[in-house]
């Protein structure tokens, strides 16, 4: 008789997490057998717990903060982009060997794909704000993508120098807000990747008044669901993309490999998700 996969995510905090909501509701819609479960693990005792995964009957799943990077080291084999951007959110097993990959780029581009067909037609400047975990694998996948030239602001220009410097490629450039203003006119795209503009947090000061008409506006804030930001980009016409996309994509390539089915992303799992988010903030 075979075992029903089960797959996890593991953090420290872990309460806040939606994935048990993404992955359970595409197992029931799906009709397939298998759990996912949401796990508390401190720093201290996750080597352990990865090292004892299969013995506790787990086929895989995904790990959030603080323990991406750690996780990428205890794997066997990575991914280009997890070997590039050492840290894993997401692991299984193939052949017997811990396997990791790193699926925010992915959930990033599938988002824009999905939402905004179309966006990358041109790709001669990109800007992102933000220099924290999410700006990296953003970067990293419009680098991957083909944009020709990408300003990195950030509100230190210290912190955006330091992912360049990890980054290493020429296309990258480090700016401060004000001086990434000045790019906005020649822009393509514009992403926010920064905390601004969260639900009680300060909102994002960043001027986009000279975007061209054609430039698409991404802020992967995902609660509040419309940004002030989004808001902004479309009472100036233009065509935007929240966050909620990139949270659903980035869950596909995990639940493809732990149970076999490429889930889509709907219109009904959207709902669902947006009902919780709204629900909490209640
Ligand atoms: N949609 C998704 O799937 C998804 C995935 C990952 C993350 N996110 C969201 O993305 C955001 C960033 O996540 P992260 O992991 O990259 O965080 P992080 O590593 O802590 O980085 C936070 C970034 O926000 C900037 N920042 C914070 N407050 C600011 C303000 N008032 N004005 C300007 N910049 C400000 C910081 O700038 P300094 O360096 O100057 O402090 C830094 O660049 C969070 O809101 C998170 O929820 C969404």
């Amino acid at each position: 008789m075979s075992v029903a996969p089960r797959a996890f995510v593991v953090g420290w905090p872990i309460a806040h997490s939606r994935s048990p909501l993404i992955h359970g509701t595409w197992l029931d819609n799906l009709g397939l057998a298998g759990s996912y479960e949401k796990l508390a693990i401190e720093p201290d005792a996750f080597p352990a717990f990865v090292q004892t995964l299969r013995e506790n009957g787990f086929v895989g799943g995904n790990v959030t903060i603080p323990h991406k990077a750690v996780a990428a080291s205890l794997c066997t084999e990575l991914t280009p982009t997890a070997r590039r951007l050492g840290v894993a959110n997401t692991l299984w097993f193939e052949n017997g060997r811990l396997c990791g990959d790193t699926t925010d780029g992915a959930g990033f581009l599938g988002a824009l794909d999905q939402d905004a067909p179309g966006w990358d037609r041109r790709r001669a400047l990109a800007i992102v704000l933000g220099a924290g975990g999410a700006s990296r694998a953003i970067v990293d996948a419009l680098l991957q993508r083909g944009f020709a030239r990408i300003i990195v602001a950030n509100r230190s220009v210290e912190r955006a120098d330091l992912l360049l410097r990890q980054l290493r490629d020429s296309r990258c450039e480090a700016a401060s807000f004000d001086a990434a203003e000045h790019a906005t006119s020649r822009a393509d795209l514009l992403v926010n990747t920064t905390s601004a503009g969260m639900h009680g947090q300060a909102e994002l000061a960043f001027d986009i008044a000279a975007l061209p008409d054609h430039a698409v506006v991404n802020d992967i804030v995902y609660v509040p669901r419309r940004t002030a930001l989004l808001r902004r980009a479309e009472a100036c016409g233009l065509r935007t993309v929240g966050g909620l996309g990139m949270l659903l994509h980035q869950a596909v390539p995990g639940f493809a490999r732990w149970f076999g089915v490429r889930p889509a992303v709907t219109p009904e799992l959207r709902a669902i998700v947006e009902a919780d988010i709204e629900a909490a903030q209640a």
